[in-house]
């Protein structure tokens, strides 16, 4: 029998039916609520279900995190970024020849076209990588708009394949742009990784030099950031695509979305704070400063929206982070700050009583660095492994009916009055 919910509106029992999860909580369907005049209100959705999807699932009470019902742990250690693109996008595992197929198919159309790479000479070294990637991915739409059917799913099949092929080189280009260094193709013997990282770091003319510890380490970093339900960026991609939009400016408006420190752009935020903190004897003064509330400051890399335990994601990426450290012999002073940090947030009332535990982005931030790639490079790595999880969404929204989204409000501005003419005012 369906479950339902009762509400009394002026008087009148309204019956709203209770959709059932597969996997953890139910939904209210308020959308009955509309011939009754009133709205929902539910500033920054904290309660609110804007769509379903099989994609992925979120226990933020339990710490867990689940690719088409596959756990993020056993993802991280024994799939690649692109089997669990081929996963997110199709809905199961590939086989061997399936994941053969489709990893030729993605490194054959990495390359991204001569004229296509002028976009930038619209930037300089100065640029922010996060601006430039924003700007190439939504150009893409100006190789593929023409003739693209966002209702043939072979179209969109099309989408995805050239998204998660080109995004390892659109980012390269963007460092290689701030470095004032010539692009480097991509080269067909290397895999997904491998590929980015010769790319961002080869010389012209040289045979490609990757270290496979990094590599591996670069693939998980992909794998942990692929996708994460109805976050902010994958939300802006489906509301965007949700009006027929070019997908390839629906992602643009995605990557736009996932640069703010408070979602993706938290590695970046991460390292300027904890290079403004500089070393251990500052730490008390910046944890105290992050629970002043009339102190804007917060403790970047701590605290989710969902996970009120630990982001299972972080322990993938801690362990990743002492990996590469151990590789690269490296002794950073910011990751003995940031381990000092993490212990000191994690024992202080403030923290504990609010479930503010560190995120992807404390660890991600530090173990990239490590690697060597600059700062401002993190979101961009970070929009990187998350293409597959946005196109993957925005191919579930369009594979089946859907309205375009449009929010209402709660309005409470002036009531009608008349114009008053200048002279008169
Ligand atoms: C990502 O949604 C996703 O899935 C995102 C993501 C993904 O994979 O797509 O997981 C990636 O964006 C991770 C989050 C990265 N952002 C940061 O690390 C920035 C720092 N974190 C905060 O800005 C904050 O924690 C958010 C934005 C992540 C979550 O904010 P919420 O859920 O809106 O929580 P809130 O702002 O209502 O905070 C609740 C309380 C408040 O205190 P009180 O008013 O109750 O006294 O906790 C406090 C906040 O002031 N708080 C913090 C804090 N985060 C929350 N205080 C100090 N430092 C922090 N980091």
């Amino acid at each position: 029998m369906t479950q339902k919910v009762q509400i009394i509106i002026d008087g009148k029992t309204v019956d709203l039916p209770v959709l059932e999860a597969t996997e953890g909580r139910n939904v209210v369907d308020v959308r009955g609520l509309i011939n009754e005049g009133i709205y929902t209100y539910d500033p920054g959705f904290l309660s609110t279900a804007a769509c379903d999807s099989e994609i992925t699932y979120i226990d933020g009470d339990e710490g867990v995190l689940m690719y088409r019902g596959y756990p993020i742990e056993q993802l991280a250690e024994k799939s690649s970024h692109l089997e669990v693109s081929y996963l997110l996008f199709n809905g199961h595992l590939p086989s061997a020849s399936e994941l053969k197929a489709f990893e030729q198919e993605i490194i054959s159309r990495m390359a991204v076209d001569e004229h296509f790479q002028h976009i930038f000479d619209g930037f300089t070294a100065q640029s922010h990588p996060m601006s430039m990637t924003c700007a190439a991915v939504a150009g893409l739409a100006s190789l593929y708009h023409e003739g693209l059917d966002i209702y043939d799913e072979d179209h969109r099949r099309e989408t995805a394949l050239n998204l998660i092929a080109k995004i390892p080189t659109i980012a390269a280009m963007t460092y290689k742009k701030t470095q004032g260094e010539a692009f480097i193709p991509p080269d067909p013997s290397l895999n997904y990784a491998e590929n980015f990282l010769h790319m961002c770091f080869g010389k012209k003319g040289r045979a490609p030099d990757v270290n496979p510890v990094i590599s591996a380490a670069m693939d998980r970093i992909f794998i942990l950031h692929a996708d994460h339900e109805q976050n902010a960026s994958t939300s802006t991609v489906r509301l965007a695509g949700s009006t027929e939009a070019d997908p390839y400016a629906a992602i643009a408006a995605g990557i736009a979305a996932l640069w703010g420190p408070s979602h993706g752009g938290a590695n970046e935020a991460v390292l300027d704070m904890l290079s403004e903190i500089g070393d251990e004897s500052q730490i008390d003064q910046y944890v105290a400063k992050a629970q002043d509330k009339d102190d804007p400051f917060r403790l970047m890399g701590f605290g989710h929206r969902v996970y009120k335990n630990f982001d299972p994601r972080a322990t993938v990426m801690q362990s990743s982070c002492d990996a590469v450290f151990k590789e690269l012999g490296v002794d950073d002073p910011l990751l003995n700050v940031a381990r000092k940090l993490e212990q000191i947030a994690r024992e202080e009332d403030y923290f504990i009583e609010r479930n503010l535990y560190p995120n992807i982005d404390f660890y991600s931030g530090i173990t990239l660095k490590a690697i060597g790639i600059p700062v401002p490079m993190f979101t961009v790595i970070f929009t990187l492994g998350r293409m597959p999880g946005w196109i993957s969404h925005w191919n579930e929204m369009l594979s089946s009916p859907f309205k375009i989204g449009r929010p209402r409000q709660l309005y409470l501005g002036p009531g009608p009055r008349d114009y008053v003419d200048v002279g008169s005012r």
